[in-house]
């Protein structure tokens, strides 16, 4: 029997000067093909052919904020991330603005900061420090996809960050908004997951500190809501900020920040009160449970627990996790569309978060909107890129 993906094309209304034209939204995903940081045309046209095809927003793959350890080496052969300062790259994200506009879509950057993913040494300032909440990457012996050659890099712990070096970041992300915004950006998205440096302050195998920026899960989540006042500062009541957590880590695929959902409600009331917009709650399997007791995905006890519009994502559209199959030996897809409307019909979330197959495949909104089989996500299609 055909499903039924009609509610998915639905408008939402965001706040009082924002309708997203339907729920799928491109998931923010790393390209590196920015050289000297600066996005090119072909940038621009890869996200307007999303839009072009019925993807309402994209938020964009990672982008450096203006602070020099930013962005480096994390597991990339060369780093070609694109940045969110400097004249020439405001110019290529002016016209990556202007390309979605045409195509009737709406675009977030995802400002990034690597934090202790990054490698010593690597990126466009190899001089800068990386920065690490209390010196530490992660707990060894995890379960992670990382490089043995990588892991021994990072295990030696370095200095924790210094009250300035925190200042620095917290100001670095507010210019970056600010930057993202006079360029015609639509809203701010912010990596805050998958173990990079808001993550390792809220999770706390990474963060030890024993001043106010530690401690508790609300001190843990400092950091995170004194940058997202201080880009409130910076863009004004109007942009929405879109934030993205996780409990899972690169360091760690079986992490925890939240273990019930009253420590997830204490962690994300916080993110709330500081003037978050927007959940992106970001899980490997959309309706994986996130607790024992209750089928209640990650997204939906997020939706539940802030009543904030709630962005489900992970697997969608696939058969295989990102942990599983991030460079596919053979072609995957999965049409697992009626697991998705099922959770999104009782009201889990409110958005679609698609990665992998939005790179497999420029139209697959337009495929799920009329019920046709998905393209396989392949090597190829992640090499390309197109
Ligand atoms: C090639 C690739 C690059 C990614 N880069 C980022 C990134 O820059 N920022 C981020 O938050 N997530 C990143 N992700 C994670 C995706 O946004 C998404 O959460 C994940 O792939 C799960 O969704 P999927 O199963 O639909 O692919 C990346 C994923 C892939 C496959």
């Amino acid at each position: 029997m055909a499903i039924d993906t009609s509610p998915l094309f639905q408008p939402l209304r965001l706040g009082e000067h924002m309708t997203l034209k339907n729920r799928i939204v491109m998931a923010p995903m790393t390209r590196n093909r920015s050289p000297d940081g600066v996005p090119g045309p072909d940038v621009a046209a890869y996200y307007r052919r999303r839009a072009e095809n019925d993807v309402a927003l994209i938020v964009t793959e990672g982008v450096a904020v203006a602070h020099p350890s930013a962005v480096g080496d994390a597991g990339l052969a060369e780093v070609a991330v694109p940045e969110m300062f400097g004249e020439a790259a405001l110019d290529g994200w002016r016209r990556v603005v202007e390309e979605v506009h045409g195509a009737g879509g709406l675009v977030f950057p995802q400002l990034w900061h690597q934090g202790v993913m990054r490698r010593e040494g690597s990126g466009r300032y190899p001089d800068a420090p990386s920065m690490r909440p209390s010196g530490l990457w992660g707990p060894p012996g995890r379960r992670t996809s990382s490089a043995e050659a990588y892991l021994a890099d990072m295990s030696e712990p370095t200095r924790p960050m210094t009250d300035a070096e925190i200042a620095d970041v917290i100001a670095a992300f507010a210019k970056s908004a600010a930057a993202a915004k006079s360029v015609g950006f639509d809203g701010i998205a912010l990596h805050g997951a998958h173990g990079y440096l808001f993550d390792t302050f809220f999770w706390a195998e990474t963060n030890r500190r024993d001043d106010h920026f530690g401690g508790d899960i609300v001190g843990r989540s400092r950091f995170a809501t004194e940058v997202v006042r201080g880009i409130r500062e910076a863009v004004g009541p109007e942009l929405p900020i879109m934030f993205r957590f996780s409990q899972w880590k690169q360091q760690d695929f079986d992490a925890r920040v939240a273990g019930t959902p009253a420590e997830l409600e204490r962690w994300l009331g916080v993110l709330v009160d500081a003037g978050v917009d927007i959940l992106d709650s970001s899980t490997r399997v959309f309706d994986a449970p996130a607790f024992e007791g209750s089928d209640v995905s990650l997204a939906g006890w997020t939706r539940k627990l802030t009543g904030l519009p709630t962005m489900a994502v992970g697997s969608i559209g696939l058969e295989k996790d990102l942990y599983a199959q991030m460079r596919p030996d053979e072609g995957i897809s999965a049409s697992n569309l009626d697991r998705v409307m099922a959770r999104f019909d009782r009201g889990e979330f409110d958005l679609v978060g698609v990665g992998r197959s939005l790179i497999a495949d420029p139209a697959w909104a337009v495929r799920a909107r009329e019920g046709k089989p998905f393209e396989p996500y392949t090597l190829e299609a992640l090499a390309t890129l197109q």
